[in-house]
């Protein structure tokens, strides 16, 4: 088993697979435009190569969060005060978080992530940097509202969602994920949560398709995890990796194209491409200033402060909980 399987959220059958992931393969396939989500690029080998992607040249979204996180440190403790429970939405990379708790000094922090794996090896590494720090992890779907340790109970709350993860999601679905966080988080929590901006589509192009074919390696491992796990038979060879810029949508999509005409099997079922038809594996929407606060207030949160980065490319936003009542 691997860190991302051994999960008790994760429902399997006889023969160990992922019963969920078929079921989202098979009709994903099945759809006129070919579409998996995202979540499933997040295997071991894809975790790994997210992680290969933050460091490359092109790919400046997590250096320039990076360099927000510390320019703002002040106005983090001003705002955000001292005493908190920090609750991270996807539990921590190794970077952000510790910049963060040692801006605020926070009461507890509360990893939330579905894979018990990662939450006890960031859960480790945070403690190991901050020894005071009650930390409780919680193994859960965030998707989905969570019960937060008693512990915390009557600690006033800070939600953390870098890495602009919102933005994978369209905004139907974010909109979503906002109100379970603010139901999960309660009256008088605060939300910081990282939103990249709409910038130079070519910018954007080689920061989701690098020089050295990193991200390429990362969707294609999506194929490459379906047959291995889903007994499939694509030919990985004829798929090629694209990004391109939507501008309808004001995201960048992924996705995997044949490059001839293709057959395979996936669990049994057949399917086909035709030469230059595509399967969708992700968005990322980008945000301007506006389209970042509107989506945060439609999802009950009040923008209250934001920071860019040097270069305006990507922005940290501090919002809370309280919606304006007098409005008309
Ligand atoms: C992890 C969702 C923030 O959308 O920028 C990076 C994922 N995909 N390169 C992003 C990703 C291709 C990343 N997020």
């Amino acid at each position: 088993m691997t860190a991302r399987e051994g999960l008790a959220l994760v429902e399997r059958d006889e023969h160990g697979v992922d019963t969920k992931f078929r079921e989202d393969v098979l009709r994903g396939l099945s759809e006129p435009q070919k579409a998996l989500p995202a979540r499933w690029l997040y295997d071991d080998a894809g975790s790994q190569l997210f992680e290969d992607i933050t460091q490359l040249p092109e790919y400046y979204p997590t250096r320039a969060e990076a360099e927000i996180l510390r320019a703002q440190c002040d106005k983090f403790r001003h705002l955000i005060g001292e005493g908190r429970a920090v609750v991270e939405f996807g539990s921590g990379s190794s970077v952000k978080t510790p910049l963060l708790l040692g801006c605020i000094a926070p009461a507890a922090y509360v990893p939330l992530d579905i894979s018990g794996e990662f939450l006890r090896a960031a859960a480790e590494e945070l403690s190991a940097k901050f020894p005071g720090l009650p930390v409780h992890p919680v193994e859960a779907d965030f998707m989905r509202q969570v019960q937060l340790p008693a512990a915390v109970a009557d600690l006033p709350k800070l939600g953390f969602f870098p890495g602009s993860t919102i933005g994978n999601m369209v905004p139907r679905t974010a909109t979503d994920l906002l109100r379970t966080m603010r139901a999960t988080l309660g009256e008088g929590s605060q939300l910081l949560i990282g939103m990249d901006l709409v910038k130079d589509p070519a910018v954007l192009e080689a920061a989701y398709d690098d020089a050295q074919g990193v991200t390429g390696a990362f969707n294609l491992n999506l194929a490459r995890r379906i047959n291995r796990e889903l007994g499939g038979t694509i030919p990985v060879d004829d798929l090629r990796h694209v990004a391109r810029w939507n501008d309808d949508f004001a995201r960048i999509e992924m996705h995997l194209q044949a490059t001839r005409d293709i057959a395979f099997e996936v669990s049994a079922k057949r399917f086909s491409m035709a030469a230059g038809e595509t399967i969708h594996t992700e968005n990322s929407h980008k945000f301007s200033r506006r389209s970042s606060y509107q989506l945060l207030l439609a999802g009950g949160w009040t923008p209250r402060e934001r920071w860019t980065d040097g270069e305006g490319r990507f922005s940290l936003i501090l919002a809370d909980a309280t919606i304006p009542r007098s409005a008309p």
